[in-house]
C-alpha cells in the first residue's frame, strides 16, 4: 500500500518520499537520498515513493540518467517547455552582453513592462521587479498595509503564499507547523461539491464574518489574497465569477483584493492570460512568478498606481536581482514564445480534452467526486464514495505513484491531498495528453477498484 509522507498526524498526506523508507530505493537512489539529507539537511522534500533523478529536459519531456523519458504533467515553472531554445538563446545572448540592476537604465525593462501591462486591464499601470512569488507577496502585502494603514489578512483554508516569516503566516497549507498570524483570518474554499449551491452564499457571509472579526480585534482588513485557480485549495475554476461578491465584500469594508497568479497566471488557464479574468475581476494588486522566467528567477507585482504613491515617496525598493538584464531577458522571451506558438489556445484545447476524456472515464469510478479545472489546470478529485464524498489521500497517492511508474509524472493537490493535479507544461500536445490518458486508465483500473 502506498504511504503517504506525513510530518505530524494532523498534517495532510503529500506527495512525497518517507525518509523511513530509505533502504527500499535502489543503490543510487539510496546513495543520492542519503547525501541530500547529510549535505541539504532535513528540512527538504522529494516527490514519490521512489524519487525520481532527472538528467535533462526537452519540451514536455524529462529524461533520467539510462535515457528514459518521463512525460512533465506537472511542471509550470518551466511553462512554455523545457529548455525552450528561444528561450535559452535569449538567456545566452543577454549572459554574455550585460547583467546588471535596476538602478542603470535598461531600455529591455521598460519595453518588457509596456508588453507585461499591456496583458491586463488598464487599471494595473505600474510594475516592480521581484526574484520570487513569495517576495512579490511579500511586497504586495506591505504596499496594502501601507495604503489601507490595517493589517488584517483574509486567505481561504487551504492557501498558500509562500515562504518568507510574513508571508508563510497566511498560507494554512503549511500545516500546523506553522502559525497562522494573529491578524490572519481564513475562509471556506470554494468547494462546489462539499458546499453545494450555496458556495457564494457561504464564502460572503464567512468573508463578512472575518472582516469583522479583524476589525473587533483591532487589525482591520488590509487584503483578501487569493490564488485566482486555489491550486493547494483543491483546483477550483468555476462558477466563472463566483469571486466577484466575495471581491465586493471586501471592497465594501475599504481592504484591498490582491490576485495571486503565481499558478494560474501567464494563460495555464486558456482564453485569458491571467486567472482574475475568469472572474471578470480588476484586483487592486497582482502578483505572478513561477512561470514568468521558464526557471530564471523573476517574480513581479502589478499594482494601480494609486496604491504607491506615498508608499513610493517614503519608501525605497532595491531589490538587487529583482529585474535583473537576464532576468528581464528570459522574462521576454517567455511572452515572445506565448504569444508566437498560441500558447493560451493551446492550453485551452489540449486543457478542454483533458477534463472531458478524464470525465468519460471518470464515469465509471464511484470514487471519482469530480472532474475540474481551466485550461491546463485539471483536477481530479477522488473520494472513499460518491454519498459521503469524504477526501481519499491515500487512494489519490497510490495513482500518483503508480502513474510515476509508468514514467508520467503529475501529483496530488488540496488539504487533504486528495485531487490529482495535472499541470503540464503549455506546449503539451494531443499526444502528449492521450500519453497520460491511455496511462491513467490503466493506473485508475488497478488502483481504484
Ligand atoms: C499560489 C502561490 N503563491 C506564491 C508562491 C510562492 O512562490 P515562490 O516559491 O516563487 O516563492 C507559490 C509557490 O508555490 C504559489 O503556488
Amino acid at each position: 500500500m502506498t504511504k503517504g509522507f506525513t510530518l505530524k498526524a494532523s498534517e495532510p498526506m503529500v506527495n512525497g518520499f518517507d525518509p523511513a523508507d530509505i533502504e527500499r530505493l535502489p543503490p543510487r537512489t539510496r546513495r543520492q537520498v542519503g547525501d541530500r539529507e547529510r549535505l541539504l539537511g532535513p528540512g527538504y522534500r522529494l516527490f514519490y515513493e521512489e524519487p525520481v533523478e532527472i538528467v535533462r529536459g526537452a519540451g514536455t519531456l524529462l529524461y533520467d540518467a539510462d535515457g528514459n523519458d518521463y512525460l512533465d504533467v506537472y511542471n509550470n515553472v518551466t511553462s512554455v517547455g523545457h529548455c525552450h531554445p528561444y528561450v535559452v538563446e535569449a538567456i545566452h545572448r543577454q549572459l554574455s552582453t550585460l547583467n546588471t540592476n535596476t538602478r542603470y537604465l535598461q531600455q529591455s525593462i521598460l519595453g518588457y513592462s509596456e508588453q507585461f501591462l499591456a496583458t491586463m486591464p488598464a487599471e494595473l499601470g505600474h510594475v516592480m521587479f521581484t526574484c520570487t512569488g513569495s517576495e512579490a507577496n511579500d511586497l504586495a502585502m506591505r504596499v496594502a498595509r501601507y495604503y489601507t494603514g490595517n493589517q488584517g489578512i483574509i486567505v481561504t483554508s487551504g492557501a498558500y503564499h509562500g515562504l518568507t516569516a510574513d508571508v508563510s503566516a497566511f498560507s494554512p497549507s503549511l500545516g500546523v507547523g506553522v502559525p497562522l498570524g494573529p491578524h490572519v483570518r481564513t475562509i471556506t474554499a470554494p468547494d462546489r461539491l462539499r458546499h453545494g449551491g450555496d458556495l457564494v452564499t457561504t464564502m460572503v457571509r464567512e468573508m463578512r464574518e472575518a472582516i469583522g472579526d479583524l476589525q473587533r480585534h483591532g487589525f482591520g482588513i488590509a487584503a483578501f489574497i487569493a490564488d485566482t485557480i486555489f491550486s493547494s485549495d483543491g483546483i477550483y475554476a468555476d462558477p466563472a465569477g463566483f469571486l466577484q461578491p466575495v471581491v465586493e465584500a471586501v471592497h465594501d469594508a475599504g481592504g484591498l483584493f490582491i490576485a495571486d497568479e503565481v499558478q494560474p497566471g501567464f494563460g495555464r488557464t486558456g482564453r485569458h492570460w491571467w486567472g482574475f479574468q475568469r472572474h471578470g475581476l480588476v484586483p487592486d494588486i497582482m502578483t505572478t512568478g513561477k512561470p514568468m522566467g521558464n526557471g530564471i528567477p523573476i517574480a513581479a507585482a502589478a499594482f494601480r498606481p494609486e496604491l504607491l504613491v506615498e508608499f513610493g515617496r517614503n519608501i525605497r525598493y532595491f531589490n538587487t536581482f529583482g529585474g535583473n538584464s537576464v532576468s528581464i531577458a528570459a522574462a521576454q522571451a517567455v511572452l515572445d514564445v506565448i504569444n508566437d506558438e498560441g500558447l493560451i489556445g493551446n492550453a485551452e484545447r489540449v486543457g478542454n480534452y483533458i477534463q472531458s476524456e478524464i470525465t468519460t472515464l471518470a464515469s465509471g469510478y464511484e470514487q471519482i467526486a469530480e472532474v475540474r479545472g481551466a485550461g491546463l489546470f485539471v483536477g481530479v478529485d477522488i473520494v472513499t464514495d460518491r454519498d459521503s464524498n469524504t477526501p481519499d489521500g491515500e487512494a489519490t497517492l497510490r495513482v500518483v505513484n503508480h502513474m510515476r511508474r509508468r514514467r508520467v509524472l503529475l501529483s496530488a493537490s488540496g488539504p487533504r491531498g486528495s485531487v490529482l493535479k495535472i499541470r503540464p507544461p503549455l506546449p503539451f500536445s494531443i499526444e502528449d495528453a492521450d500519453r497520460m490518458l491511455e496511462n491513467l486508465a490503466v493506473v485508475l483500473g488497478e488502483e481504484l477498484h
